[in-house]
């Protein structure tokens, strides 16, 4: 698999990379943490455009959306509260996320995403039961610790089992039950809607515990990863793993690689000081920039408010769901792309192409719903004009889909050295929620203001991603995890900052050989 690579050298010493049944399904039932996340973005945009959940608990807002047709479209959704339902699970993810990165580290990877699967299940029911305002916040808050905690886990899970040769594929398993998780949601969206009575929204909130439950039973039954396994100090237990996952006895040097870097964080007392420590900066640059950028292309203005934003543009209700799962099911399919191309093509061809796309996307759904609405936002939408929007939309969607999306998580998880792992990802977790919290909190009323020069700004941020990727982002495609060092001590600039006595032990041996 992946052109067949079962050995890698790399220097001078080898790695099994083949794709063994065991490392497979391992990483198929950690991915499936993905889907607490990926149902939970879908989910919320869907029952707020329903006229049924919004008269029970967002009375006001019922009111002001069913007001006269020709009010400004740009304004019509702007409720403070009605943005706090969906944004408050990320605030509550990014607090858990330091937590989760303590869990990680002296726990393991596993019992950290058992933890995540366990509050979920208890906020599905929440949620699915709620009476007031309160229920449903409280409940979101439960869903957003779940969260915190898988999506701390399962990145550095998967990118820990895989071999380096298929680590983008395997890592990306995460990103990929992220759209199915979507995709679901926005179904049961669409199906839930037209139940009489108005208590569909019950069903997609209640269901949440379906993903719960199987991430959840689903951690009890994994393995946790040969490198967790040797920094807790169970260095036989690792190697058995690592000799399963490999599928061969022949692990001695990647087994080696482990142990170097298991002593090297052996050494380190406070990973949180450390992470700020001049060699560590690249890594920290990554941890804090990459979540950063991936909220700022402005995805989730499209994956929360597809729904809302369809109807914003003119779409009966109906048509706006089903536009959302039009969406859905183009972010589904077009993430295959990068599972297949990550380890070929490399992670800066997919981040460079896609965010071209993206940028270009952006340019023309603006200047469509500018040429359309005006600065008014008084107007109507004929049916192919539309069509033509949604097509634009979807192009965006896919560019996301093969580059910033997968890679927002890959990347960040695959580049930190051991001794600063859990905390490095717990700050890639906390920017990404804190981004998706604010643009969650501020997309409407920033809709309300900027209108159709909203997609402008998040065009000019995509400008600004891709020339940092072009100039500060080194490959990271199939090299082994506790050798990332020397992929920034070789780097233009970065090599300022890692030289080559900072990188580990066992990795400096090898680079001097
Ligand atoms: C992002 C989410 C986004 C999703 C869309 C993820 O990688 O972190 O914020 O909603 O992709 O597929």
């Amino acid at each position: 698999m992946a052109g067949g690579v079962v050995v890698q050298t790399v220097g001078g010493k080898t790695y099994p990379g083949r794709m063994t049944a065991f490392v497979f399904f391992t990483c198929l039932v950690a991915s499936s943490g993905g889907l607490i996340f990926g149902y939970d973005i879908g989910i919320s945009g869907g029952v707020t455009s329903m006229d049924s959940f919004l008269r029970e608990f967002f009375p006001s807002v019922y009111a002001k959306a069913k007001a006269n047709k020709d009010m400004n479209q740009y304004c019509k959704f702007d409720s403070q509260l009605l943005t706090l339902f969906t944004s408050s699970l990320y605030l509550s993810a990014l607090t858990t996320s330091f937590v989760a990165a303590w869990v990680t580290r002296v726990f393991g990877r596993k019992w950290s995403m058992f933890c995540g699967g366990i509050t979920f299940l208890a906020g599905s029911a929440l949620n699915g039961a709620a009476t007031d305002v309160m229920m449903l916040i409280l409940g979101r808050i439960l869903l957003g610790v779940g969260v915190g905690f898988a999506n701390q886990s399962v990145p550095l899970y998967l990118s820990e089992m895989a071999p380096a040769n298929l680590r983008g594929m395997l890592n990306i398993g995460f990103q990929l039950m992220t759209t199915i998780g979507i995709l679901s949601a926005n179904l049961i969206n669409y199906a839930t809607s037209s139940i009489e009575g108005g208590w569909g929204w019950r069903i997609g909130l209640g269901l949440a515990g379906v993903p719960a439950l199987i991430i959840t039973l689903g951690a009890l039954m994994l393995p946790d990863t040969p490198n967790s396994l040797i920094a807790r100090g169970y260095a036989g237990d690792a190697k058995r793993v690592l000799v399963k996952i490999r599928g061969t006895d022949d692990v001695h040097d990647e087994y080696e690689d482990m142990i170097a870097a298991s002593e090297e964080a052996s050494a380190i007392e406070h990973p949180w000081r450390n992470i700020l420590a001049r060699k560590y900066r690249p890594q920290l640059t990554v941890a804090v920039l990459i979540p950063f950028f991936q909220q700022l292309t402005g995805i989730n203005v499209i994956m929360f408010y597809a729904p809302v934003l369809f109807l914003t543009i003119g779409f009966a209700g109906d048509a706006s769901l089903m536009s959302a799962v039009i969406t859905g099911v183009v972010n589904m399919a077009a993430t295959v792309v990068s599972i297949v191309t990550v380890d070929r093509l490399g992670r800066r061809a997919l981040f460079l192409q896609g965010g071209t796309q993206m940028f270009i996307s952006q340019v023309v759904v603006g200047t469509l719903i500018g040429l359309q609405f005006g600065t008014t936002g008084v107007g109507e939408m004929s049916r192919s004009y539309a069509i033509l929007l949604v097509l634009f939309i979807c192009l965006y969607v896919a560019g996301f889909a093969w580059s910033w999306g997968p890679l927002g998580w890959l990347v960040p998880s695959e580049v930190f050295s051991l001794e600063i792992r859990s905390a490095g990802q717990s700050i890639a977790v906390c920017v990404n929620m804190l981004l998706t919290f604010l643009i969650g909190q501020a997309f409407l009323t920033m809709l309300c203001h900027l209108k159709f020069g909203l997609f402008y700004f998040f065009a000019a941020w995509m400008v600004v991603m891709t020339s940092f990727v072009a100039l500060f982002l080194p490959e990271t495609k199939g090299v082994p995890i506790e050798e990332m060092n020397l992929v920034w001590s070789r780097h233009w600039f970065w090599r300022n900052y890692v030289t080559i006595h900072d990188v580990a032990g066992a990795n400096r041996r090898s680079h001097e050989v």
